[in-house]
């Protein structure tokens, strides 16, 4: 339309990137006029003092001076690469969504890999999840799915986001140690937090030290919904499954390699992209009906739990392939902005406490990163369709939509940008009937911490388990503080009985005693004797 192609302002193609920066053979001023000599201040003399009329150095300093934005608050550390995503498998009796319904399409991406916990210079391969972070540029509209390389999370409730966070950073008196999840804080924090002890067993596992981002799995970890076209809905949950299989380093390696080479996994991905050897993953989603959630044993709503593939088998429905390198790491793998709140029309969201509070956080955090609201004219964040609506101006804002129309409704000409039905392609939200008393309490349903922790440890290999058990003797061993690594082995109680043992050991420091479930003293029972009282703000 050409209300639309009018109102991206890139020369009449919606999404397409903004105006190229013209570049020739010679050096200009950020004004374009050609300059004779970039390498001496204009001075008094050839030793005087340096002149305030010197335009041309106050504005290179000027602009060197904000060359720095704001890293990411968590997952700074990152690498990214451009592809596609073909779907070989339609879900049109699930979902209304083209990306995942048309079989003859083929989507662009960008998706991008992270650390967590370190700072945008720290070593690739810290023991740490990974964030896998995908950018669907859809016919209609952005959709990013933005899940990790562990298909569990550490807490249950978004409110908890900023304390988990605080206490895996480094220590805000010393800001040590810096990406390690080593330290009295963090283990502080998990051994009060039980839910953590899932996602603690995946950490420490291998899966914490992958050996390349190319031979990670992705997870979108919460329950989401797909809505078809008669307004069904269905739970999904979304995998990310690498043709490479998954592979881990070893501890030793990763410890020597994150000196000898900081950047490995960043350069992995970048020369095996430039060597043709372009990774691929299938997606994978698991679905379930509402009706049936019954069967996965936990509620779907708790991000601390994974649907056991058993149950719900994974089926695939379409590959990803990452083909290119970005030309610019700033302007693209630094400003790409994802959010799990850009679903598009057929990909809803559940209830689930810690998604609901992930929706809020992104475009907070992001208005803080770029300086104000326009970061989606940004070309690595433009939409490949088309941009139409009335807003407008504020910091960086580069194009906004042409005449004297900026308003809705309108009569007047000029105002063609006009809301579409559910028919027309417009995104409605699922109709899900809610209610309930307002509380700041969790239902009992979210209150199994243990089981697939358990699970998990007991269903590894001997050489993994032994992993697992060196990982937390490590991590426990520099915890300085003993009260702590008492706690966390009343957590670890809960878990297994040779874990806690060997790990134990280790620390010269007794077994805690009690059945399982009783050894530990936890915040959950801090938090049930509040939840029984009425909610105070
Ligand atoms: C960044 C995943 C939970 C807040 C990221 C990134 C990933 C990610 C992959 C990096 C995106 C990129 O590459 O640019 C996850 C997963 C979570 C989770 C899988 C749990 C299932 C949360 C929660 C919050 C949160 C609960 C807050 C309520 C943030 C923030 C950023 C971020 C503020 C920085 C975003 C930016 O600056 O653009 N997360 N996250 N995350 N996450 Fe999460």
């Amino acid at each position: 339309a050409p209300a639309a192609e009018a109102a991206s302002g890139m020369g009449g193609v919606p999404g397409a990137p903004g105006p190229e920066v013209k570049t020739g053979d010679r050096l200009t001023s950020n004004q374009g006029v050609r300059i004779s000599d970039d390498q001496n201040t204009l001075r008094a003399g050839t030793r005087g003092p340096s002149l305030l009329e010197d335009g041309l150095f106050r504005e290179k300093m000027m602009h060197f001076d904000h060359e720095r934005i704001p890293e990411r608050v968590v997952h700074a550390r990152g690498a990214g690469a451009h592809g596609s995503f073909r779907l070989h498998t339609s879900l049109a009796q699930f979902t209304r969504a083209k990306v995942l319904t048309d079989t003859g399409v083929t989507t662009p991406v960008f998706v991008r890999f992270s650390t967590v916990n370190g700072s945008r210079g720290s070593a690739d391969t810290a023991r740490d999840a990974r964030g896998f972070a995908t950018k669907f540029y859809t016919s209609e509209g952005v959709w990013d799915l933005v899940g990790n390389n562990i298909p569990v999370f550490f807490i249950q409730d978004a409110i908890k986001f900023p304390d988990l966070v605080h206490s895996f950073k480094p220590e805000p008196n010393v800001e040590i140690p810096q990406a390690s999840t080593a330290h009295d804080t963090f283990y502080d924090f998990i051994s009060l937090t039980p839910e953590s002890a899932h996602m603690l067993m995946w950490t420490t596992s291998d899966r914490g030290i992958p050996r390349s981002y190319r031979m990670m799995e992705g997870f979108g970890i919460h329950t989401f919904r797909l809505v078809n076209s008669s307004g069904d809905s269905t739970f999904v949950k979304f995998h990310w499954k690498p043709r490479l299989s998954v592979r881990s380093l070893v501890w030793d390696e990763a410890q020597k390699l994150a000196g000898v080479d900081p950047d490995f996994h960043r350069r992995d991905l970048a020369d095996a992209i430039n060597a043709g050897a372009y990774p691929q993953w299938d997606l994978g989603v698991q679905l379930l009906a509402e009706k049936d959630t019954g069967k996965v044993g936990f509620d779907v709503l708790d991000a601390t739990k994974l649907w056991p593939e058993e149950t719900v088998p994974v089926q695939l429905v379409g590959t990803m392939t990452l083909n290119r390198n970005p030309q610019n790491y700033f302007t693209e793998t630094e400003q790409v902005a994802f959010h799990t709140g850009h679903v598009v029309p057929g990909i809803d969201f559940s209830d689930d406490p810690l998604l609901q509070g992930r929706n809020f956080s992104y475009l907070d955090t992001q208005l803080n990163r770029f300086s104000g609201p326009n970061f989606s004219q940004l070309p690595i964040n433009q939409p490949h369709s088309p941009v139409n609506n009335f807003q407008q101006d504020g910091f960086m804002r580069y194009a906004n939509r042409p005449g004297r129309i900026n308003y809705e409704p309108n009569s007047l000409p000029g105002g063609e940008a006009h809301e579409s039905s559910a028919a027309q392609g417009g995104f409605v939200s699922y109709a899900e009937p809610v209610g309930g008393t307002k509380v700041r309490a969790r239902s009992d349903t979210f209150s199994d911490h243990f089981s697939q922790a358990t699970l998990f440890f007991q269903s590894m290999t001997e050489p993994e388990k032994q992993h697992i058990i060196q990982a937390l003797q490590f991590e426990l061993g520099k915890v300085t503080v003993k009260a702590v690594q008492q706690r966390m082995l009343g957590l670890l109680a809960n878990i297994d009985t040779r874990l806690v043992t060997e790990v134990a050991g280790y620390l010269s420091l007794p077994v805690p005693s009690g059945s399982p479930n009783t050894a530990i003293g936890t915040s959950d029972a801090l938090s049930q004797e509040k939840t029984a009282k009425p909610s105070a703000r």
